[in-house]
């Protein structure tokens, strides 16, 4: 289980509100794992996958909007988050075996999201609330 409470926040509120829906989501992928359910973990799947990209594509505006420099860079983390879902997807769609998926689930997704949230996010998020400070001063 992720705990929300145990992530860095970071300086952008709807980044926070985000984040926590995609640990909700997760969660629940989680519980349906340890219940060997793999229909569940495909539904979970596919809604974390729909997520990721709403959410990415949100930070990319913001970032974009606000001239981030390393936007591309993000941008690239983003985009292999996504064909690491896309391969987890079809993996479990082909065969219907959680074990395929199981270090996916159990450490490579929370293990990306705790560190993107504490290095690439934190960072953009400090950088676009320093602007927006600056444009209200
Ligand atoms: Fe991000």
């Amino acid at each position: 289980m992720i705990d929300f409470h145990q992530l860095p926040k970071v300086e952008l509120d709807f980044m926070n509100t985000e984040h926590q829906e995609a640990v909700d989501i997760y969660n629940k992928i989680e519980r349906d794992y340890l219940l060997h359910d793999v229909d569940s973990v495909i539904n979970g799947i596919l809604d974390i996958q729909e997520h990721c990209i709403s959410h990415f594509a949100h930070e990319e505006q913001v970032m974009k909007n606000n001239c981030y420099p390393p936007l591309q860079v993000h941008k690239e983390a983003h985009d292999r988050v996504l064909m690491e879902i896309d391969m987890v997807v079809k993996q479990l769609k082909n065969h219907r075996d959680l074990s395929k998926i199981a270090h996916y689930i159990e450490r490579g997704f929370p293990n990306w999201f705790s560190q993107h949230l504490n290095t690439m996010d934190k960072m953009a998020a400090e950088f676009i609330s320093g602007q927006k400070l600056r444009k209200v001063g």
